[in-house]
């Protein structure tokens, strides 16, 4: 597609991401609890490398150094997660570590406002108090409370400065990689056509929750905006003239974005696609319902409409079609009967299932400005990787950051959606979860040999820079 010339709106947000356990190490500092993640990348064989985050970028240690990159990239905003057991190291609201939990936080927060940056803190970016986890984690609603009690001390003692608050990233990977696939902590793959469905049904329910104790006792005060990160890939037909591969990427789009999306910005349940795929193949195994739980009517009422804003992270394309697998198995992925291809033409990542394929991301925020009526975007994450021999003309990365965000500009200015904003992932580079140290995302790099981890810019640093310096594409 063609290089198209301009600039955001005026008010546009650049910013970089990082999460909470990729990047802070200290994992069993000044009382901070284990999450699951600890517990998962402690067996070995479950990570890369048998890697973990115990130091990770030591990022616990090294505020001023992250400081220092975000005020050079010269971002508006930067968004990080909040680690739960070390704020909570039991997981309960009766056992708060102020010390070393809360006041890491608070620190991190006076450092960004006093460089003019604004944090945008996400609530749980997949690190779960183990202690949760040992009475069924995201299986037992009883989580539902126990995330609404964390997220009012959050709002407590962080509202005053925090104004923009994200509940849950990717509740997607929590429910499919996670209680799936188990290539996610906790781990869980046993059975993949019921716990993922229980789990992002309490995700739900808990982010619904958090949005409502915010709305209610907290927005009049503090006055921010609170919403969820919902990550997909954009589905595109195999053959676009073949109705069953666009029937399969319909389905790709409700299974993957719509799971989550639809409850919240459209009518408090899901999509028909999943319910009716779901119905019928649980009835065809004999069973007497659906694996899908159904929400009740106060239920609904209570999750519908729960955001600010549309949190967006994406990366990739895939090529779909028709996958029929035998009636007898129970999982996501032969309740959504789809497979995907890529296009041997693009450029292919660090990670396997990161391809370079810009056009799906207008069309991803095409998609979600008429499927839910237009709602503010913000692209909380985007970017790419690399692995193997280390470069620091990452000539990649700028092109990736280049047609990917000139492509968003398309979607602003010719499509009319609604973009607010855009976050780079990631700041530096990190632990990409079960991958390890070898996927880099980074806009930095982190020498990770050298004990004093010393970070030092890519090329694709000063380019983003200059995105946001020109706050897009001036001709
Ligand atoms: C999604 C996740 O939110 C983030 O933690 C991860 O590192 C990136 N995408 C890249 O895979």
């Amino acid at each position: 597609d063609m290089y198209f010339y301009g600039t955001f709106p005026e008010d546009f947000t650049w910013g970089v991401s990082s999460s909470a356990y990729q990047i802070e190490g200290g994992w069993d500092a000044d009382g901070k609890g284990p999450s699951i993640w600890d517990t998962f990348t402690h067996v070995p064989g479950n990570v890369n490398n048998n890697e973990n985050g115990d130091i990770a970028c030591d990022s616990y240690n090294k505020v001023e150094e992250d400081i220092y990159m975000l005020r050079a990239l010269g971002v508006k905003n930067y968004r990080f997660s909040l680690s739960w057991p070390r704020i909570f190291p039991t997981g309960r609201n009766n056992s708060i570590n102020s010390h070393g939990g809360l006041n890491y936080y608070e620190r991190l927060i006076d450092a960004l406002l006093a460089a003019n940056i604004v944090p945008q803190v996400t609530l749980y970016h997949w690190d779960l108090p183990q202690a949760l986890q040992d009475v069924g984690g995201w299986e037992n609603d009883t989580v539902v409370q126990r995330f609404k009690e964390y997220a009012e001390v959050l709002f407590q003692r962080l509202g005053d400065k925090v104004k923009f608050w994200i509940t849950l990233n990717e509740p997607y990977n929590t429910a499919y990689l996670g209680y799936g696939t188990g290539t996610a902590a906790p781990g869980i793959s046993f059975r993949p056509g019921h716990a993922p469905y229980v789990v992002g049904h309490n995700l739900l329910k808990a982010h619904a929750e958090a949005w409502h104790l915010y709305n209610e006792t907290f927005r009049a005060r503090q006055g921010g905006l609170i919403s969820i990160t919902i990550n997909s890939d954009w589905g595109e037909p195999r053959n676009p003239h073949s109705q069953e591969d666009v029937e399969a990427a319909r389905r790709l789009m409700q299974f993957f974005l719509g799971w989550f999306a639809h409850p919240i910005f459209k009518n408090g349940d899901y999509n028909e696609v999943m319910k009716r795929r779901i119905r019928e193949r649980s009835l065809a195994q004999g069973l007497s319902k659906s694996r899908l739980p159904e929400f009740t009517e106060s239920e609904k009422q209570r999750i519908k409409g729960t955001y600010d804003f549309f949190g967006l992270n994406h990366y990739t394309t895939v090529l779909t079609y028709n996958q029929n697998y035998p009636k007898g198995v129970m999982s996501y992925d032969s309740d959504r009967g789809v497979a995907t291809v890529t296009d041997r033409s693009w450029l292919s990542s660090g990670s396997l299932w990161l391809k370079v394929a810009p056009f799906g991301f207008r069309k991803i925020l095409r998609w979600i400005k008429e499927e839910y009526n237009n709602p503010p975007i913000y692209v909380t994450e985007n970017g790419v990787s690399e692995r193997g021999a280390f470069e620091f003309n990452d000539t990649w990365r700028m092109h990736y950051y280049r047609t990917y965000i000139n492509e968003a500009l398309k979607a602003v200015v010719l499509d009319g959606v609604d973009l607010r904003g855009y976050t780079a992932w990631s700041l530096m580079d990190n632990l990409e979860w079960a991958a390890g140290y070898e996927e880099k995302f980074g806009l930095y790099h982190v020498n990770f040999s050298d004990p004093a981890l010393p970070r030092r810019p890519k090329a694709s640093a000063k380019y983003y820079s200059q995105i946001i310096n020109c706050n897009g594409f001036p001709d």
